[in-house]
């Protein structure tokens, strides 16, 4: 994790609240494969990388927690007693909505003070909102001793999402972000919530980052419609989750549901199917299978379920038609954020400085390219 944010974090927490704390460091997170299967019981492949959230914490002397978030400047002061969402409460929700889970499942959280910060690109699509409230859980896990196992910290992580920023998330992010592990992604079974780490040797190949730079304002509506369309499906299907449902069984209810639930549905089942495949490719060493799968990858996520835009199409077509790149899709929930591409090495430069023209000429915009490695999960950090 970025040495800078550390120290300023620590030394903001000096500044304001002197005195003991502990330190965190919580990854964001990307996806190579597995967009909205987690919801579903399927399979992901995740892995945390090198940005992410560093938060202090201490415990506090006065009645009221004090929060203060470096990025944005703001300080929030609130009393655990009286916690509730806050409408447009933004960053204020994630950890108001940590503390009222923990207190739900019967632990009591004495006041603490807080000091935080980020280099994760807001509205990128990587999960920032995952890494704080991990780095909340984690953080309050270590201060006042709860004795939380990191299987249960990301249950009230997801259930904070769910209930104060009103996205009925999978686990996926939270996932990643706490069990993250150096130069691996995690072969996650939604299910379980267990996971393999896979090794991937990206040989003469990088993986690269590009942020649209848009954020659709609706996307949280969109997601729980996704959801819900999943879960209608479901239930005629009489499963437990699209997880166990196969083509065969999804024609056999086609007339049962509109052409667009199908196509919906479709694309859950074959998208855990590409996950599985995309992990054989990987352990086969074949970047280039790896490559077309994520291209079809988006093709499903795209025209089936619906959750890309003009500007993430636009990026995945560039890639399609590049000499240099060899796979590249839509990553995270839709409706904006990055795609993930895998590009020659020494072409990296090359390729973005193409792709980043053709953006700029197409929709008057600037994309932003990102280089991440794979990095370890939610830990404490030393100064
Ligand atoms: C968001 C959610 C995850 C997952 C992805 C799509 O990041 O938080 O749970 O559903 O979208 O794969």
């Amino acid at each position: 994790m970025n040495q800078q944010l550390i120290s300023e974090v620590t030394n903001e927490y000096q500044l304001r609240y002197k005195g003991g704390h502990v330190l965190i460091s919580s990854p964001g997170r990307i996806n190579i494969i597995g967009e909205h299967t987690d919801y579903n019981d399927g399979f992901a492949l995740p892995a945390a990388i090198d940005m992410g959230i560093v938060a202090a914490l201490g415990k506090s002397e006065d009645a009221l927690c004090s929060a203060y978030a470096i990025n944005m400047n703001e300080v929030y002061k609130f009393s655990t007693e009286t916690i509730k969402p806050i409408s447009g409460g933004s960053w204020r929700n994630y950890i108001i909505g940590v503390v009222a889970e923990l207190q739900h499942i019967g632990i009591s959280v004495p006041p603490f003070n807080l000091v935080f910060a980020g280099d994760i690109p807001n509205g990128a699509g990587l999960s920032s909102s995952a890494a704080l409230e991990n780095s909340i859980v984690f953080g309050l896990n270590e201060l006042f001793n709860l004795q939380l196992p990191k299987s249960e910290m990301i249950l009230i992580s997801q259930r904070a999402e769910h209930n104060y920023a009103g996205v009925r998330c999978g686990i996926m992010d939270q996932y990643a972000s706490m069990f993250g592990q150096e130069s691996h992604a995690l072969l996650l079974d939604c299910r379980i919530h267990e996971a393999r780490p896979i090794k991937i040797d990206f040989q003469d190949y990088q993986l690269v980052l590009i942020n649209t730079n848009v954020s659709h304002n609706l996307v949280e509506a969109e997601y729980n419609d996704r959801r819900e369309v999943c879960e209608k499906v479901t239930s005629i299907l009489k499963v437990n989750a699209l997880r166990d449902a196969n083509e065969r069984q999804l024609q056999s209810i086609k007339s049962e549901i509109t052409e667009a639930d199908y196509q919906k549905a479709l694309y859950i089942i074959q998208e855990n199917e590409r996950v599985l495949k995309a992990v054989k490719m990987i352990e086969q060493n074949d970047l280039l299978a790896l490559g077309a799968i994520l291209f079809d990858a988006h093709n499903g996520a795209s025209n089936q379920f619906k959750i890309s835009c003009p500007e993430l199409d636009f990026l995945v077509d560039q890639a399609r038609i590049h000499k240099d790149a060899i796979g590249a899709r839509m990553m995270g929930g839709g409706f904006g954020g990055c795609t993930i591409n895998i590009v020659k090495k020494d072409a990296v430069d090359n390729y973005l400085e193409d792709v980043s023209q053709a953006y700029f000429n197409k929709f008057n915009k600037r994309c932003s390219p990102y280089v991440v490695s794979l990095s370890k999960g939610t830990c404490v950090s030393q100064n």
